[in-house]
Protein backbone atom coordinates (compact mmCIF):
# COMPACT_ATOMS: atom_id res chain seq x y z
CA UNK A 1 0.00 0.00 0.00
CA UNK A 2 2.44 2.41 1.20
CA UNK A 3 4.93 1.02 -1.74
CA UNK A 4 2.61 2.13 -4.73
CA UNK A 5 2.01 5.78 -2.95
CA UNK A 6 5.27 6.25 -3.27
CA UNK A 7 5.88 5.12 -6.43
CA UNK A 8 3.07 7.52 -7.36
CA UNK A 9 4.48 10.58 -5.15
CA UNK A 10 7.39 10.06 -7.16
CA UNK A 11 6.03 10.14 -10.59
CA UNK A 12 3.95 13.37 -9.78
CA UNK A 13 7.53 14.75 -8.48
CA UNK A 14 9.51 14.16 -11.58
CA UNK A 15 6.51 15.35 -13.87
CA UNK A 16 6.78 18.74 -12.40
CA UNK A 17 10.39 19.31 -12.98
CA UNK A 18 10.22 20.64 -16.38
CA UNK A 19 8.08 19.91 -19.75
CA UNK A 20 10.93 18.79 -21.63
CA UNK A 21 12.31 16.13 -19.15
CA UNK A 22 9.21 14.91 -19.06
CA UNK A 23 8.66 14.30 -23.00
CA UNK A 24 12.00 12.87 -23.47
CA UNK A 25 11.00 10.63 -20.24
CA UNK A 26 7.86 9.27 -22.09
CA UNK A 27 10.14 9.03 -25.65
CA UNK A 28 11.65 6.84 -23.26
CA UNK A 29 9.34 4.77 -21.72
CA UNK A 30 7.84 4.19 -24.83
CA UNK A 31 11.18 2.77 -26.31
CA UNK A 32 11.29 0.83 -23.16
CA UNK A 33 7.82 -0.30 -23.66
CA UNK A 34 8.54 -1.39 -27.67
CA UNK A 35 11.55 -3.01 -26.79
CA UNK A 36 9.98 -5.49 -24.12
CA UNK A 37 7.02 -6.53 -26.33
CA UNK A 38 9.59 -7.26 -29.27
CA UNK A 39 11.89 -9.06 -26.78
CA UNK A 40 8.39 -11.05 -26.02
CA UNK A 41 7.55 -11.77 -29.40
CA UNK A 42 11.56 -12.66 -30.03
CA UNK A 43 11.23 -15.17 -26.86
CA UNK A 44 7.91 -16.24 -28.38
CA UNK A 45 9.60 -16.89 -31.68
CA UNK A 46 12.47 -18.99 -29.92
CA UNK A 47 10.46 -21.11 -28.03
CA UNK A 48 8.32 -22.11 -30.85
CA UNK A 49 11.38 -23.18 -32.33
CA UNK A 50 12.48 -25.15 -29.90
CA UNK A 51 9.59 -27.02 -29.50
CA UNK A 52 8.67 -27.45 -32.64
CA UNK A 53 12.70 -28.60 -33.40
CA UNK A 54 12.07 -31.11 -29.75
CA UNK A 55 8.66 -32.11 -31.08
CA UNK A 56 9.46 -33.17 -34.78
CA UNK A 57 13.22 -34.11 -34.67
CA UNK A 58 14.82 -34.92 -31.64
CA UNK A 59 11.44 -36.45 -30.00
CA UNK A 60 10.99 -39.39 -32.74
CA UNK A 61 14.55 -39.73 -32.79
CA UNK A 62 14.38 -40.61 -29.17
CA UNK A 63 11.36 -42.84 -28.98
CA UNK A 64 12.64 -44.45 -32.01
CA UNK A 65 15.36 -47.48 -32.12
CA UNK A 66 16.76 -47.73 -35.93
CA UNK A 67 17.81 -51.44 -37.32
CA UNK A 68 19.07 -52.79 -40.27
CA UNK A 69 17.58 -55.79 -42.09
CA UNK A 70 20.02 -58.65 -41.73
CA UNK A 71 19.92 -59.16 -45.19
CA UNK A 72 18.66 -56.17 -47.81
CA UNK A 73 16.24 -58.13 -50.39
CA UNK A 74 14.79 -56.20 -53.48
CA UNK A 75 11.64 -57.35 -53.94
CA UNK A 76 11.56 -55.68 -57.63
CA UNK A 77 14.41 -58.40 -59.14
CA UNK A 78 12.68 -61.12 -58.04
CA UNK A 79 9.26 -60.22 -59.33
CA UNK A 80 10.51 -61.20 -62.82
CA UNK A 81 12.35 -64.59 -61.47
CA UNK A 82 9.18 -66.18 -60.11
CA UNK A 83 6.40 -67.68 -61.59
CA UNK A 84 3.14 -67.30 -59.48
CA UNK A 85 3.47 -63.80 -58.58
CA UNK A 86 3.66 -62.61 -54.66
CA UNK A 87 1.96 -66.35 -53.50
CA UNK A 88 5.41 -67.49 -54.86
CA UNK A 89 7.37 -66.59 -51.64
CA UNK A 90 4.05 -65.53 -49.78
CA UNK A 91 2.35 -68.61 -49.56
CA UNK A 92 -1.17 -69.54 -48.19
CA UNK A 93 -0.51 -72.91 -46.25
CA UNK A 94 -2.69 -75.95 -47.37
CA UNK A 95 -4.91 -75.46 -44.53
CA UNK A 96 -5.59 -71.94 -45.50
CA UNK A 97 -3.48 -69.56 -43.40
CA UNK A 98 -1.02 -67.28 -44.61
CA UNK A 99 2.73 -68.44 -44.12
CA UNK A 100 4.33 -64.58 -43.58
CA UNK A 101 7.33 -63.93 -44.49
CA UNK A 102 9.27 -66.95 -46.50
CA UNK A 103 11.37 -69.49 -45.29
CA UNK A 104 15.32 -70.55 -46.08
CA UNK A 105 13.96 -73.41 -48.48
CA UNK A 106 11.65 -71.04 -50.35
CA UNK A 107 15.29 -69.53 -51.42
CA UNK A 108 17.63 -71.70 -51.55
CA UNK A 109 16.78 -73.38 -55.00
CA UNK A 110 17.87 -70.80 -56.46
CA UNK A 111 20.57 -69.21 -54.44
CA UNK A 112 22.69 -72.70 -53.29
CA UNK A 113 25.94 -70.55 -54.49
CA UNK A 114 26.62 -66.62 -55.54
CA UNK A 115 25.53 -66.20 -58.79
CA UNK A 116 25.93 -62.51 -59.40
CA UNK A 117 28.51 -59.75 -58.20
CA UNK A 118 26.01 -58.62 -55.33
CA UNK A 119 26.98 -57.70 -52.15
CA UNK A 120 23.83 -58.25 -50.45
CA UNK A 121 23.29 -61.68 -52.47
CA UNK A 122 27.04 -62.90 -50.77
CA UNK A 123 25.85 -61.58 -47.24
CA UNK A 124 22.95 -64.14 -47.40
CA UNK A 125 24.18 -67.14 -49.90
CA UNK A 126 27.59 -67.23 -47.10
CA UNK A 127 25.88 -66.32 -43.96
CA UNK A 128 22.46 -67.85 -44.27
CA UNK A 129 21.82 -70.73 -47.04
CA UNK A 130 25.42 -71.70 -47.01
CA UNK A 131 25.03 -72.42 -43.09
CA UNK A 132 21.40 -73.37 -43.03
CA UNK A 133 20.47 -70.53 -40.62
CA UNK A 134 16.98 -68.88 -41.49
CA UNK A 135 17.25 -65.22 -41.61
CA UNK A 136 15.69 -63.48 -38.92
CA UNK A 137 13.48 -60.52 -40.70
CA UNK A 138 12.13 -57.62 -38.38
CA UNK A 139 8.48 -57.65 -39.58
CA UNK A 140 7.63 -53.99 -40.32
CA UNK A 141 3.44 -54.58 -40.13
CA UNK A 142 3.97 -56.83 -37.04
CA UNK A 143 0.85 -55.96 -34.56
CA UNK A 144 0.78 -56.46 -30.79
CA UNK A 145 0.52 -60.20 -29.68
CA UNK A 146 -2.77 -59.38 -28.44
CA UNK A 147 -4.12 -58.59 -31.74
CA UNK A 148 -6.08 -61.67 -34.06
CA UNK A 149 -5.16 -60.69 -38.06
CA UNK A 150 -6.26 -63.39 -40.96
CA UNK A 151 -4.72 -62.78 -44.19
CA UNK A 152 -7.19 -65.34 -45.41
CA UNK A 153 -9.97 -62.90 -44.27
CA UNK A 154 -8.63 -59.96 -46.82
CA UNK A 155 -6.79 -61.55 -49.12
CA UNK A 156 -8.85 -64.50 -50.29
CA UNK A 157 -12.18 -63.86 -48.71
CA UNK A 158 -12.51 -60.23 -49.08
CA UNK A 159 -10.14 -60.18 -52.24
CA UNK A 160 -8.29 -57.30 -51.22
CA UNK A 161 -4.25 -56.08 -53.10
CA UNK A 162 -1.67 -56.12 -50.64
CA UNK A 163 -1.26 -52.71 -51.19
CA UNK A 164 -4.19 -51.46 -49.81
CA UNK A 165 -2.20 -52.10 -46.23
CA UNK A 166 1.79 -52.72 -46.89
CA UNK A 167 1.92 -50.12 -50.01
CA UNK A 168 4.58 -50.66 -52.99
CA UNK A 169 6.69 -52.77 -50.75
CA UNK A 170 5.91 -55.49 -53.27
CA UNK A 171 7.87 -53.02 -56.09
CA UNK A 172 10.34 -52.09 -53.61
CA UNK A 173 14.35 -52.18 -54.54
CA UNK A 174 15.29 -52.28 -51.24
CA UNK A 175 13.94 -52.70 -47.71
CA UNK A 176 13.24 -49.65 -45.42
CA UNK A 177 15.44 -49.12 -41.74
CA UNK A 178 13.16 -50.88 -39.61
CA UNK A 179 11.85 -48.66 -36.32
CA UNK A 180 11.01 -49.84 -33.06
CA UNK A 181 8.67 -47.59 -30.56
CA UNK A 182 10.93 -47.75 -27.60
CA UNK A 183 7.87 -47.70 -25.16
CA UNK A 184 5.54 -49.84 -26.58
CA UNK A 185 7.88 -52.39 -28.34
CA UNK A 186 5.80 -52.12 -31.59
CA UNK A 187 7.03 -51.29 -35.34
CA UNK A 188 6.96 -47.17 -36.49
CA UNK A 189 4.32 -48.51 -39.12
CA UNK A 190 1.73 -49.59 -36.55
CA UNK A 191 1.69 -45.35 -35.39
CA UNK A 192 3.28 -44.62 -39.15
CA UNK A 193 5.65 -42.06 -40.08
CA UNK A 194 4.09 -38.63 -39.24
CA UNK A 195 4.16 -38.05 -35.49
CA UNK A 196 0.97 -36.07 -35.54
CA UNK A 197 -0.47 -39.10 -37.03
CA UNK A 198 -1.68 -37.89 -40.41
CA UNK A 199 -2.83 -40.50 -42.95
CA UNK A 200 -2.70 -39.79 -46.60
CA UNK A 201 -2.79 -43.44 -47.81
CA UNK A 202 -4.57 -46.64 -46.74
CA UNK A 203 -1.35 -48.65 -45.52
CA UNK A 204 0.37 -45.04 -43.79
CA UNK A 205 -0.52 -46.52 -40.21
CA UNK A 206 -2.65 -49.94 -38.55
CA UNK A 207 -4.23 -48.62 -35.53
CA UNK A 208 -7.07 -50.22 -33.83
CA UNK A 209 -9.37 -47.59 -35.49
CA UNK A 210 -8.11 -48.25 -38.79
CA UNK A 211 -9.10 -51.47 -38.82
CA UNK A 212 -12.53 -50.74 -37.11
CA UNK A 213 -13.08 -47.70 -40.01
CA UNK A 214 -12.24 -49.82 -42.62
CA UNK A 215 -14.78 -53.02 -41.71
CA UNK A 216 -17.43 -50.00 -41.13
CA UNK A 217 -16.55 -48.30 -44.93
CA UNK A 218 -16.53 -51.79 -46.32
CA UNK A 219 -19.22 -53.92 -44.64
CA UNK A 220 -21.14 -50.99 -42.79
CA UNK A 221 -20.87 -52.78 -39.50
CA UNK A 222 -19.56 -50.26 -36.69
CA UNK A 223 -17.17 -52.56 -34.65
CA UNK A 224 -17.03 -52.03 -30.84
CA UNK A 225 -14.46 -49.69 -31.13
CA UNK A 226 -16.92 -46.94 -32.44
CA UNK A 227 -19.34 -49.13 -29.72
CA UNK A 228 -21.31 -50.92 -32.83
CA UNK A 229 -21.74 -54.41 -33.42
CA UNK A 230 -18.47 -56.87 -33.63
CA UNK A 231 -17.05 -58.07 -30.41
CA UNK A 232 -13.66 -57.45 -28.93
CA UNK A 233 -12.75 -60.33 -29.24
CA UNK A 234 -13.41 -60.49 -33.35
CA UNK A 235 -9.83 -58.95 -33.42
CA UNK A 236 -8.38 -60.30 -29.93
CA UNK A 237 -8.27 -63.62 -28.72
C1 LIG B 1 11.36 -64.19 -53.86
C2 LIG B 1 10.50 -64.08 -52.70
C3 LIG B 1 9.51 -62.93 -52.59
C4 LIG B 1 8.55 -62.54 -53.48
C5 LIG B 1 8.26 -63.10 -54.88
C6 LIG B 1 7.79 -61.48 -52.85
N1 LIG B 1 8.30 -61.24 -51.59
FE1 LIG B 1 7.57 -59.95 -50.23
N2 LIG B 1 9.08 -60.43 -48.93
C7 LIG B 1 10.07 -61.35 -49.17
C8 LIG B 1 11.02 -61.35 -48.07
C9 LIG B 1 12.27 -62.20 -47.96
C10 LIG B 1 10.52 -60.41 -47.14
C11 LIG B 1 11.12 -60.11 -45.76
C12 LIG B 1 11.46 -58.69 -45.52
C13 LIG B 1 10.85 -58.18 -44.24
O1 LIG B 1 11.32 -58.52 -43.15
O2 LIG B 1 9.87 -57.43 -44.29
C14 LIG B 1 9.31 -59.84 -47.71
C15 LIG B 1 8.50 -58.90 -47.11
C16 LIG B 1 7.32 -58.42 -47.63
C17 LIG B 1 6.44 -57.50 -46.95
C18 LIG B 1 6.70 -56.86 -45.61
C19 LIG B 1 6.12 -57.62 -44.44
C20 LIG B 1 6.47 -56.85 -43.19
O3 LIG B 1 5.56 -56.28 -42.61
O4 LIG B 1 7.66 -56.82 -42.81
C21 LIG B 1 5.41 -57.24 -47.80
C22 LIG B 1 4.25 -56.31 -47.53
C23 LIG B 1 5.63 -57.98 -48.99
N3 LIG B 1 6.79 -58.70 -48.85
C24 LIG B 1 4.79 -57.94 -50.08
C25 LIG B 1 5.05 -58.58 -51.27
C26 LIG B 1 4.23 -58.42 -52.45
C27 LIG B 1 3.04 -57.50 -52.56
C28 LIG B 1 4.78 -59.21 -53.40
C29 LIG B 1 4.33 -59.38 -54.85
C30 LIG B 1 4.31 -58.16 -55.65
C31 LIG B 1 5.94 -59.88 -52.81
N4 LIG B 1 6.06 -59.46 -51.52
C32 LIG B 1 6.74 -60.81 -53.45
C33 LIG B 1 10.16 -62.18 -50.28
C34 LIG B 1 9.35 -62.11 -51.40
C1 LIG C 1 13.33 -68.14 -58.79
C2 LIG C 1 14.67 -67.98 -58.30
C3 LIG C 1 14.88 -67.14 -57.04
C4 LIG C 1 14.29 -67.30 -55.81
C5 LIG C 1 13.20 -68.28 -55.39
C6 LIG C 1 14.92 -66.34 -54.93
N1 LIG C 1 15.86 -65.60 -55.63
FE1 LIG C 1 17.04 -64.14 -54.87
N2 LIG C 1 17.74 -63.74 -56.72
C7 LIG C 1 17.46 -64.47 -57.85
C8 LIG C 1 18.17 -63.88 -58.97
C9 LIG C 1 18.18 -64.40 -60.42
C10 LIG C 1 18.90 -62.78 -58.46
C11 LIG C 1 19.83 -61.85 -59.20
C12 LIG C 1 21.20 -62.48 -59.10
C13 LIG C 1 22.27 -61.49 -59.23
O1 LIG C 1 22.68 -60.94 -58.19
O2 LIG C 1 22.72 -61.27 -60.34
C14 LIG C 1 18.60 -62.73 -57.03
C15 LIG C 1 19.16 -61.80 -56.18
C16 LIG C 1 19.06 -61.86 -54.80
C17 LIG C 1 19.77 -61.01 -53.86
C18 LIG C 1 20.72 -59.90 -54.23
C19 LIG C 1 19.90 -58.77 -54.80
C20 LIG C 1 20.45 -57.40 -54.53
O3 LIG C 1 20.09 -56.82 -53.51
O4 LIG C 1 21.24 -56.93 -55.33
C21 LIG C 1 19.39 -61.37 -52.60
C22 LIG C 1 19.86 -60.79 -51.28
C23 LIG C 1 18.42 -62.44 -52.75
N3 LIG C 1 18.26 -62.71 -54.08
C24 LIG C 1 17.77 -63.04 -51.69
C25 LIG C 1 16.74 -63.97 -51.84
C26 LIG C 1 15.94 -64.47 -50.75
C27 LIG C 1 16.08 -64.04 -49.30
C28 LIG C 1 15.06 -65.35 -51.28
C29 LIG C 1 13.99 -66.15 -50.56
C30 LIG C 1 12.99 -65.36 -49.87
C31 LIG C 1 15.30 -65.40 -52.71
N4 LIG C 1 16.34 -64.54 -53.01
C32 LIG C 1 14.61 -66.22 -53.60
C33 LIG C 1 16.64 -65.56 -57.94
C34 LIG C 1 15.85 -66.05 -56.92
C1 LIG D 1 -6.31 -55.80 -44.60
C2 LIG D 1 -4.94 -55.46 -44.56
C3 LIG D 1 -3.89 -56.39 -45.16
C4 LIG D 1 -3.84 -56.92 -46.42
C5 LIG D 1 -4.84 -56.75 -47.57
C6 LIG D 1 -2.62 -57.68 -46.51
N1 LIG D 1 -1.95 -57.62 -45.31
FE1 LIG D 1 -0.17 -58.46 -44.88
N2 LIG D 1 -0.33 -57.86 -42.93
C7 LIG D 1 -1.37 -57.09 -42.43
C8 LIG D 1 -1.22 -56.98 -40.99
C9 LIG D 1 -2.16 -56.22 -40.05
C10 LIG D 1 -0.07 -57.73 -40.65
C11 LIG D 1 0.50 -57.97 -39.24
C12 LIG D 1 -0.16 -59.24 -38.72
C13 LIG D 1 0.27 -59.60 -37.33
O1 LIG D 1 1.30 -59.15 -36.84
O2 LIG D 1 -0.47 -60.39 -36.70
C14 LIG D 1 0.48 -58.25 -41.90
C15 LIG D 1 1.64 -59.03 -42.00
C16 LIG D 1 2.22 -59.42 -43.20
C17 LIG D 1 3.51 -60.09 -43.35
C18 LIG D 1 4.42 -60.48 -42.21
C19 LIG D 1 3.88 -61.73 -41.61
C20 LIG D 1 4.80 -62.37 -40.61
O3 LIG D 1 5.59 -63.24 -41.00
O4 LIG D 1 4.72 -62.00 -39.43
C21 LIG D 1 3.71 -60.30 -44.69
C22 LIG D 1 4.90 -60.97 -45.35
C23 LIG D 1 2.54 -59.80 -45.39
N3 LIG D 1 1.67 -59.26 -44.44
C24 LIG D 1 2.37 -59.83 -46.75
C25 LIG D 1 1.17 -59.59 -47.38
C26 LIG D 1 0.92 -59.89 -48.77
C27 LIG D 1 1.92 -60.52 -49.73
C28 LIG D 1 -0.37 -59.50 -49.03
C29 LIG D 1 -1.15 -59.66 -50.33
C30 LIG D 1 -1.26 -61.04 -50.81
C31 LIG D 1 -0.92 -58.94 -47.80
N4 LIG D 1 0.04 -59.02 -46.82
C32 LIG D 1 -2.18 -58.38 -47.64
C33 LIG D 1 -2.37 -56.51 -43.16
C34 LIG D 1 -2.70 -56.83 -44.46
C1 LIG E 1 -11.25 -54.18 -35.78
C2 LIG E 1 -10.34 -54.85 -34.87
C3 LIG E 1 -10.38 -54.48 -33.39
C4 LIG E 1 -11.47 -54.47 -32.57
C5 LIG E 1 -12.94 -54.79 -32.90
C6 LIG E 1 -10.98 -54.11 -31.26
N1 LIG E 1 -9.62 -53.91 -31.31
FE1 LIG E 1 -8.40 -53.35 -29.75
N2 LIG E 1 -6.79 -53.29 -30.98
C7 LIG E 1 -6.81 -53.59 -32.33
C8 LIG E 1 -5.48 -53.39 -32.86
C9 LIG E 1 -5.05 -53.60 -34.30
C10 LIG E 1 -4.66 -52.96 -31.78
C11 LIG E 1 -3.14 -52.64 -31.82
C12 LIG E 1 -2.87 -51.30 -32.44
C13 LIG E 1 -3.21 -50.18 -31.53
O1 LIG E 1 -2.69 -50.12 -30.41
O2 LIG E 1 -4.05 -49.35 -31.91
C14 LIG E 1 -5.51 -52.90 -30.62
C15 LIG E 1 -5.08 -52.52 -29.35
C16 LIG E 1 -5.86 -52.56 -28.23
C17 LIG E 1 -5.40 -52.26 -26.88
C18 LIG E 1 -3.99 -51.85 -26.53
C19 LIG E 1 -3.18 -53.09 -26.34
C20 LIG E 1 -1.71 -52.86 -26.45
O3 LIG E 1 -0.95 -53.76 -26.05
O4 LIG E 1 -1.30 -51.82 -26.99
C21 LIG E 1 -6.46 -52.42 -26.03
C22 LIG E 1 -6.44 -52.25 -24.53
C23 LIG E 1 -7.60 -52.80 -26.86
N3 LIG E 1 -7.20 -52.88 -28.16
C24 LIG E 1 -8.87 -53.04 -26.35
C25 LIG E 1 -10.01 -53.30 -27.12
C26 LIG E 1 -11.36 -53.40 -26.60
C27 LIG E 1 -11.73 -53.28 -25.12
C28 LIG E 1 -12.18 -53.65 -27.66
C29 LIG E 1 -13.70 -53.80 -27.64
C30 LIG E 1 -14.42 -52.60 -27.19
C31 LIG E 1 -11.33 -53.71 -28.85
N4 LIG E 1 -10.02 -53.49 -28.48
C32 LIG E 1 -11.79 -53.99 -30.12
C33 LIG E 1 -7.90 -54.00 -33.07
C34 LIG E 1 -9.21 -54.12 -32.60
C1 LIG F 1 -8.77 -51.66 -45.83
C2 LIG F 1 -9.82 -52.44 -45.19
C3 LIG F 1 -9.50 -53.30 -43.97
C4 LIG F 1 -8.53 -53.09 -43.03
C5 LIG F 1 -7.50 -51.96 -42.94
C6 LIG F 1 -8.66 -54.15 -42.06
N1 LIG F 1 -9.68 -54.99 -42.43
FE1 LIG F 1 -10.29 -56.66 -41.38
N2 LIG F 1 -11.68 -57.03 -42.79
C7 LIG F 1 -11.92 -56.26 -43.92
C8 LIG F 1 -12.96 -56.88 -44.70
C9 LIG F 1 -13.52 -56.35 -46.04
C10 LIG F 1 -13.35 -58.06 -44.00
C11 LIG F 1 -14.42 -59.05 -44.38
C12 LIG F 1 -15.66 -58.55 -43.70
C13 LIG F 1 -16.78 -59.50 -43.68
O1 LIG F 1 -17.25 -59.87 -44.74
O2 LIG F 1 -17.15 -59.90 -42.57
C14 LIG F 1 -12.54 -58.11 -42.80
C15 LIG F 1 -12.63 -59.11 -41.83
C16 LIG F 1 -11.87 -59.16 -40.67
C17 LIG F 1 -11.99 -60.16 -39.64
C18 LIG F 1 -13.02 -61.29 -39.61
C19 LIG F 1 -12.43 -62.54 -40.15
C20 LIG F 1 -13.46 -63.63 -40.08
O3 LIG F 1 -14.15 -63.82 -41.07
O4 LIG F 1 -13.56 -64.24 -39.03
C21 LIG F 1 -11.07 -59.89 -38.68
C22 LIG F 1 -10.77 -60.64 -37.41
C23 LIG F 1 -10.37 -58.69 -39.10
N3 LIG F 1 -10.89 -58.28 -40.31
C24 LIG F 1 -9.36 -58.09 -38.37
C25 LIG F 1 -8.69 -56.96 -38.78
C26 LIG F 1 -7.65 -56.32 -38.01
C27 LIG F 1 -7.14 -56.74 -36.67
C28 LIG F 1 -7.23 -55.24 -38.76
C29 LIG F 1 -6.18 -54.21 -38.42
C30 LIG F 1 -4.88 -54.69 -38.00
C31 LIG F 1 -8.02 -55.22 -39.97
N4 LIG F 1 -8.88 -56.27 -39.95
C32 LIG F 1 -7.85 -54.27 -40.96
C33 LIG F 1 -11.29 -55.09 -44.27
C34 LIG F 1 -10.22 -54.51 -43.58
Amino acid sequence: MSETDDKTKKVYTKADSGGAKTSSMKAGKKKQKESTIGSIILFFIISLAVSLIIGWVIFPELLYSKKEQPVDFNHSIHAQQVDNGCESCHIFREDGSFAGVPKLAQCSDCHQEVQGDSPNEKVFVEEYVLKGKEVPWLIYSKQPDCVFFSHTAHVKKAKMECAVCHGPMGQSKSLKTYEQNRITGYSRDIWGKSIAGNKENSWDRMKMDDCAKCHEKETGRKSSVQTGKDACFMCHK
